[in-house]
């Protein structure tokens, strides 16, 4: 396995490796190590289908429950992230997030496999929350290491929400609910739940306010926050090739989607693993 870093502080391009192969105990240990460390793994050359997937997620730790998703015909557990080439509708998650934050446990990565890239365009890009923690001053450490968030899914999946009930013409399977409108609390600065790093765990698609301030000010504070979150020296912007598989650690990065491929469709399969 060759392990090629590629963005600043996160990001690595993984070759010497058939993810297809029966992985032994070493060869999972081995890639849990590296994905904990780079926080995003690219696998370049997987000629991988859901089958594959499925098992690797299964020998990462098992599926993450994925509730405003409706999965593929045929699976319980892999759900298509899809554009058609002529679809309209607004680009989907195209605002940085931390995948299902909002649950008690939110699952601890996402993988997710190139079906169909187009030729241009429709790069993820990836915020390294760790690093944007550690370069903070002290003082403002301090501050917010004393903050709880509150987290929910009401902006884009409550039936008012931006994939709600007037959401039209979208190809993906989402599903909105009225649980969306539920709310979990994390602290702002979570520890890592395997590694115990300080992280930033918060964005403005999950996070809908601070316990015990003001909505106001906390939109402020979070909005200010989100800036140095996704300043450009935080961020790996990954292209994607035709079979390749990448696997992120949802605890210590925020993610979010780039379109530019228009008249393009774009599939990739994903998979959430669940919580340690
Ligand atoms: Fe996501």
């Amino acid at each position: 396995m060759e392990i090629e870093r590629l963005g600043r502080t996160c990001g690595a391009r993984i070759t010497g490796i058939d993810l297809t192969d029966d992985l032994d105990t070493a060869t999972i240990a081995q890639i849990r190590a590296s994905w904990l460390k780079h926080r995003v793994l690219a696998f370049a050359d997987q000629r991988m289908d859901d089958d594959a997937l499925e098992r690797l997620t299964l020998a990462m730790g098992g599926f993450g429950e994925d509730p405003f998703f409706d999965p593929i015909e045929g699976r319980k557990n892999v759900a298509a992230i899809l554009r058609e080439a002529d679809e309209q509708s607004p680009l989907f998650a195209e605002s940085w997030h931390s995948d299902w934050s909002f649950l008690r446990k939110p699952p601890s990565g996402t993988c997710l496999l190139a079906v169909e890239i187009p030729p241009i365009g429709g790069d993820t890009l990836f915020a390294d929350q760790a690093a944007a923690f550690a370069a903070l001053p002290n003082d403002r450490k301090d501050y917010l290491r004393s903050l709880t968030a509150i987290h929910s899914a009401q902006r884009g999946y409550a039936p008012d929400g931006l994939y709600g009930d007037n959401d039209k013409g979208r190809s993906m399977a989402i599903r909105p609910g009225k649980d969306a409108l539920a709310t979990q609390t994390h602290p702002l600065i979570r520890p890592h739940p395997e590694t115990g790093e300080e992280v930033i765990f918060s964005s403005l698609s999950y996070v809908v306010g601070i316990e015990g301030m003001e909505e106001i000010e906390a939109l402020t504070l979070l909005s200010e926050l989100l800036e140095w979150q996704t300043r450009e020296e935080f961020i790996y912007r990954h292209q994607w090739e035709p079979n390749m598989l990448v696997i992120w650690d949802n605890s210590s990065v925020l993610h979010r989607a780039t379109g530019g491929y228009d008249g393009h469709r774009r599939e990739l399969h994903r998979t959430t693993i669940a919580a340690a």
